[in-house]
């Protein structure tokens, strides 16, 4: 039997069996959260997330995931999951089990159980690697934002689009030592930042909701999380901009093997996450996306999960509720 045609395949029923995906990992997750073991937690929304693929008809792949092979027990690039394996719909998945392991184990907000899937060869296999990166919400210019300006030219540009003073902008910002000059140079220009101490799928995401109010989201994070950002950002709007950074000569021999040559380029939102795609996300904590895994008296459990797709541009917000059986 030969496998589906990618065409066919990002259909109806996918975006639905995607929620149950990440609900399975954050479930898994969230027993952890405030417990101090960022390793269990990520270990925990690994196995449920594993499992949970197995009860799809897909022949999906990996494409980002875990680490390598030799790193990563489950969920590492290039392994396959799914219940059709040859027969099913053949599919490229980009995952993050748990999107914000030290958040979960402090018990602080925005960590997610996160994956975006689409046609084969249409996510770019990023490295694990870090990224420089930028966005914006919706309603801009296309090509308001670039990398290649400095970051008050991409906050004069947002605020003049606008028709606000530079003061006026909000971005958001990881609290890390690295970005001090860039924090500095934002202050500078009198621009509110909001710092998140993790989580910058969720802080790319943000901009796209005006109850945020932030305007802008700039700086340096995993890539893995930049691709999973680009494709939800393909779904409900809003621009991405995204180059890779290398820390040595074993991250550009990682980038090589992966098929990128040009190890400078700037990615846009659609180089990272082409053609249809499906992004999912379900809370494990609360933050700005989602409320996160609650569990109630009598048993019962309640989650969050927003689901997306690229080619309809619907977004549905889908709250699951459980109740323990017998
Ligand atoms: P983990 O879930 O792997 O802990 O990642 C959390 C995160 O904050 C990402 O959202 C972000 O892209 C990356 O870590 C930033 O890396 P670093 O902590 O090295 O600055």
């Amino acid at each position: 039997m030969t496998s589906t045609p990618a065409s066919s395949v990002l259909d109806r029923v996918l975006v639905l069996e995607m929620v149950r995906v990440t609900e399975a990992a954050a479930i898994a997750a969230s027993s952890l959260v405030g417990r101090g073991d960022e390793k269990a937690a990520d270990a925990a929304a690994v196995e449920a997330m594993r499992a949970a693929f197995d009860e799809l008809a897909i022949d999906g792949t990996v494409v980002i995931g875990e680490g390598e092979r030799d790193e990563a027990p489950m969920l590492f690039i290039g392994e396959k999951v799914g219940g059709a394996q040859g027969t099913g719909p053949r599919i490229d998945i980009a995952l993050d089990p748990l999107e914000g392991t030290t958040i979960t184990a402090k018990a602080g907000p925005n960590a997610l159980a996160v994956l975006a899937c689409a046609e084969e060869g249409n996510l770019l296999n990023a490295p694990d690697v870090y990224m420089e990166k930028l966005a914006v919400g919706p309603g801009y210019p296309e090509g308001i934002i670039s990398l290649a300006k400095s970051p008050s030219e991409n906050v004069r540009a947002v605020a003049a689009a606008k028709g606000v003073e530079p003061s006026e902008i909000i971005v958001c910002v990881l609290d890390r030592p690295r970005h001090a000059e860039l924090i500095a140079e934002l202050r500078a220009l009198g621009c509110g930042v909001v710092l998140i101490g993790d989580g910058d799928v969720a802080g790319v995401i943000a901009v796209t909701n005006e109850d945020t109010t932030i305007d802008l989201y700039m700086g340096t994070g995993g890539a893995p999380e930049g691709v999973l950002a680009a494709a939800a950002l393909r779904c409900v709007g809003g621009q991405f901009n995204g180059r890779l950074l290398f820390r040595n000569d074993e991250e550009r021999s990682r980038a090589l093997k992966w098929g990128i040559t040009d190890l400078n380029k700037i990615y846009t939102r659609d180089e990272l996450a082409m053609g249809d795609c499906i992004f999912a996300a379900t809370g494990v904590t609360d933050g700005s996306l989602l409320k996160g895994v609650k569990r109630h008296k009598n048993g019962v459990m309640t989650t969050e999960s927003v689901v997306m797709r690229a080619s309809s541009g619907t977004v549905r917000w889908v709250r699951g509720e459980r109740r323990k059986q017998g």
